[in-house]
């Protein structure tokens, strides 16, 4: 992802009305200090999503959706992160900084991109001169418009037509080996990659041609398809085939095919069906997961009908699961042998294959027929080694009626529920001290009640000194709000959600969020105490300040009691340290 200098996102971001932003896209209504709305990543009839203008963040009680403007329309409107940013900063009339837009910092990364189109071009210049390779684009009966739309090319016989075309000076050459268009003999001669291939452009989410995918026009040569090697502009774990094409042809996109081959999204476009994408000889990788569902709710994956077919598909479960939030599904086509979607939409043509796609198998039940293929269900082992291998399987879906009725499932198949696992499981290994406090009936931890104070207005760190001792003491939760503590201090403009944000990968972020609600809404999980705190900016940040000296006294105890405890065997610096501290508390104690 582009790095952008955090400053200038917390600035876009206090200077944008995350309130306008949404209610111009959802109709919002005034409830006290907050709005409310109908959540739009979900579907409800009673409004659980909640924009806060003060914090700068939006929830929804009903699906846990919840974000900064910019996450907003990252969801909302698909955007990448980047684009999100400058259509902030569009609003705003400010540029993104330059020289901090990753890709376009290096100059050499913008030749490189001018390198890969000018090949790009070549290859399609070359196509028109060809008269076997149109030939071979005739026999698979690739239509003139597609091969425009996805710009097919083909690469020349011999060794240097690319290189001989733009390989002009010593710059050039090294931006097209870089752009992986060369290959290299143990001379270290330099020669094309590409040679007597048909050439398909791989385009970025922007439109630029970022690599290519080539096939060999006879079908006995090998490999059948070359595929650009990784490079600075190339990560094929996370690229698409196809993916701007279908963002080019649909206003929205509501389902997404992901087939396995070039051939495959080319043929089902020609016949109608503009929601296919392939990866690029490669299993589905979560980041791929993640950029279908941030394109459209619904996923169906094709795959061949035999064993290598369903252990590709059971790899996409395990890059899926993590992100079926509530709104998405997932679905499985299985091809009949020897086929795939290339031959089958032209056998069948798009009303066909459409009718393949009705009958998709949802993701619950090739979940559980797949990790139920070898157990007897009729036997108490059968049931337990079943509920062993989902358990965790399903502790990584998040919060909502899709987890739920999952494990529900589970417990129906078999009588064991897989609640008691859920919690912790998919977390990653957490420091003990890490996780949050629980609450007390009505008495909230120190820590717990500081935490919520800072979420609930991040200013209140500024309060406080930058370097506190009470990040020693041994309690819950101390860890994260030293961390919350210093974040603010070096981004003193950064709002109550983007700190959600920067929290969001961890053990926490549930719980954080929960805090960062707490005023005008009700939530179990936060006490009646926790709720009096808010009443003005002013007490609220002496409420924050106390708290944190309080914090501070409990550490000078313990380090008090510590050195009194080895009283016998301090060394002078110690006994030092020692008087100071009784000192310091006498002032405290005042
Ligand atoms: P297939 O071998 O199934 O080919 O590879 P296909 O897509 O049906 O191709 P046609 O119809 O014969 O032209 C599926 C995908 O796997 C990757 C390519 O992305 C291909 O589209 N692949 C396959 C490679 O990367 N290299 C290979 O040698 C073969
Ligand atoms: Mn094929």
């Amino acid at each position: 992802m582009a790095r952008i200098p955090d400053a200038f996102i917390d600035d876009l971001l206090a200077r944008s009305d995350i309130v306008e932003i949404i209610g111009a896209r959802i109709p919002l209504k005034r409830q006290g200090k907050e709005y409310s709305a109908r959540c739009p990543f979900h579907d409800e009839r009673s409004p659980s999503f909640t924009v806060s203008p003060t914090k700068q963040f939006y929830h929804c009680f009903g699906c846990g959706a919840h974000g900064t403007a910019i996450s907003f329309l990252m969801n909302y409107e698909r955007l990448e992160f980047l684009d999100a940013v400058e259509e902030l900063a569009k609003r705003l009339g400010v540029e993104v900084p330059r020289d901090t837009q990753q890709r376009n910092a290096n100059p050499d990364t913008n030749d490189l991109y001018g390198a890969v189109e000018a090949a790009a071009k070549f290859f399609r210049k070359q196509l028109g001169g060809s008269a076997k390779a149109q030939a071979y684009l005739d026999g698979r009966d690739v239509s003139a418009a597609i091969r425009e739309q996805f710009m097919i090319g083909y690469a020349p016989d011999g060794f240097s037509a690319l290189k001989d075309a733009l390989g002009g000076d010593e710059r050039r050459m090294r931006l097209l080996e870089r752009a992986g268009l060369f290959s290299k003999n143990e001379r270290g001669h330099v020669y094309d990659k590409f040679r007597d291939r048909v050439m398909f452009p791989i385009f970025d989410r922007r439109g630029r041609v970022i690599a290519f995918g080539g096939r060999v026009l006879e079908k006995d040569d090998s490999p059948k398809y070359l595929n650009s090697p990784e490079t600075p502009l190339f990560h094929k774990g996370r690229e698409l085939y196809g993916l701007w094409q279908v963002r080019q042809a649909n206003q929205k996109i509501e389902r997404l095919l992901v087939v396995e081959g070039y051939m495959d999204v080319v043929a089902l476009f020609q016949h109608g069906v503009t929601q296919a994408v392939a990866t690029l000889g490669t299993a589905t990788t979560p980041d791929h997961a993640e950029l279908l569902f941030r394109n459209a709710p619904d996923v169906f994956f094709c795959f061949d009908g035999d064993r290598a077919g369903r252990s590709a598909a059971w790899k996409a479960v395990e890059s899926v699961l993590p992100r079926m939030k509530d709104g998405r599904q997932a679905f499985f086509l299985f091809l009949p042998e020897g086929e795939d979607p290339d031959t089958l939409v032209r056998s069948e043509g798009r009303d066909g294959f459409e009718a393949r796609l009705r009958n998709a198998t949802p993701l619950s039940q090739f979940f559980f027929d797949s990790l139920g293929a070898d157990v007897n269900l009729a036997t108490l082992e059968g049931k337990g080694r079943l509920a062993e291998r989902a358990k965790p399987l399903l502790a990584q879906i998040p919060d909502g009626a899709f987890g739920d009725l999952m494990k529900q499932r589970l417990t129906e198949l078999t009588g064991v529920g897989a609640r008691a696992a859920a919690p912790e499981t998919h977390v990653p290994a957490q420091r003990a001290n890490a996780r949050m406090p629980a609450p007390q009936a009505n008495k909230p931890s120190l820590v717990r009640t500081a935490i919520t104070l800072l979420l609930q207005q991040p200013a209140v760190a500024l309060a406080v000194p930058s370097s506190l001792h009470f990040a020693s003491l041994e309690q819950p939760g101390i860890d994260l709000l030293v961390e919350m503590i210093e974040l603010v201090q070096q981004r003193p403009d950064i709002s109550t959600g983007l700190i959600l944000e920067h929290f969001a990968d961890r053990a926490e972020a549930g719980a954080l969020t929960k805090l960062a609600m707490t005023r005008g809404v009700e939530s179990t999980a936060v006490t009646a105490a926790d709720a009096r705190l808010f009443e003005d900016e002013e007490k609220h940040r002496q409420s924050f300040v106390d708290n944190i000296a309080r914090l501070e006294a409990q550490a000078l105890q313990q380090r008090i009691d510590n050195l009194q405890s080895r009283r016998r065997e301090l060394v002078e610096a110690e006994l030092q340290e020692l008087r100071e501290l009784l000192m310091l508390r006498a002032q405290n104690v005042r």
